[in-house]
């Protein structure tokens, strides 16, 4: 139980890495804001949560509209008086296509929701945290983001850009108390993967040492650890979780 009095905003928190973030956080003790752009998904997450016992509430957002998100963190504040981690957790993949016939409106989209979303929420919340001397941030990058991806050129350039990005906010900030960091999983279990390929999905998976793809509860067990006080040397990092593909 080691957030007990904190709030916590997981935004994708309606399915899958969010959905088990927001647990494994409401478990620890925070108060967490299930926040989806996908209303009854963050309110059922919300209700299993606190049926069992513990503090969560939903909240429609899209991340990629700035006024949306300023005004579920001013009402997150003034509701809750403050916010103390924020995992950006939103994301869509956006279709497998040659470059060549990736449109600009899903190259925009897909660069809003991952990387702006990414940006937006965190310069909603950056001051507050700065006010109070204490935040954590934990963005949600992708292993494709450092080696490229054939087929996926706009998803694997936001994920690129959140990881400069997360390097960039957590030098900014690195003396302010608040902690920014990303993680670069591979593939994880859920409904996402199910949107790629059978042959593209086999190449993935062998590329993965372990043999096998990683766990919603097992990227919930990182972020929890880097949104813990224990994690107060790390910031501006980004941390692979990738059953050893990642190298470097
Ligand atoms: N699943 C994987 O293999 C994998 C691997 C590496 C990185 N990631 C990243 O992890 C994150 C979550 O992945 P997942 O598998 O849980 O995905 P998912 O599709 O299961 O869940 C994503 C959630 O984000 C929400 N969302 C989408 N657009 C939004 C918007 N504009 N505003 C607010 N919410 C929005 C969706 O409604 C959904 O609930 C994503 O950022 C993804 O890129 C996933």
């Amino acid at each position: 139980m080691q957030l007990i009095g904190q709030v916590a905003v997981v935004t994708g928190g309606g399915n899958n890495i969010g959905k088990a973030v927001s647990w494994r956080m409401a478990r620890e003790g925070a108060y967490v804001i299930v926040a989806d752009i996908n209303f009854s998904a963050a309110e059922k997450v919300a209700t299993d949560i606190t049926e069992a016992g513990l503090k969560a509430i939903p909240y429609r957002v899209d991340v990629s509209i700035k006024h949306e998100v300023r005004d579920m963190m001013r009402t997150i504040e003034g509701d809750l008086g403050q916010i103390d981690i924020l995992a950006n957790i939103a994301g869509i993949l956006g279709p497998t296509a040659p470059t060549s016939e990736i449109s600009e409106e899903d190259w925009d989209l897909i660069l809003d929701v991952n990387l702006k979303g990414t940006f937006l929420c965190c310069q909603a919340v950056i001051d507050g945290m700065i006010s109070r001397g204490y935040g954590r941030i934990v963005n949600m990058s992708s292993i494709t983001g450092k080696e490229g991806n054939p087929m996926l050129a706009a998803y694997v350039s936001s994920k690129a850009g959140v990881m400069g990005f997360t390097k960039s906010l957590g030098k900014e900030t690195a003396k302010s108390g608040v902690t920014v960091n990303c993680i670069a999983p591979t593939m994880i279990e859920g409904d996402m993967i199910k949107t790629v390929s059978e042959s593209y999905f086999q190449s993935v998976l062998n590329k993965i040492p372990m043999g096998r793809l990683g766990k919603p509860e097992e990227v919930a067990g990182l972020f929890n650890y880097l949104v813990s006080e224990e994690a107060g040397y790390i910031t501006g990092q980004c941390l692979d979780m990738s059953g050893g593909r990642a190298v470097y």
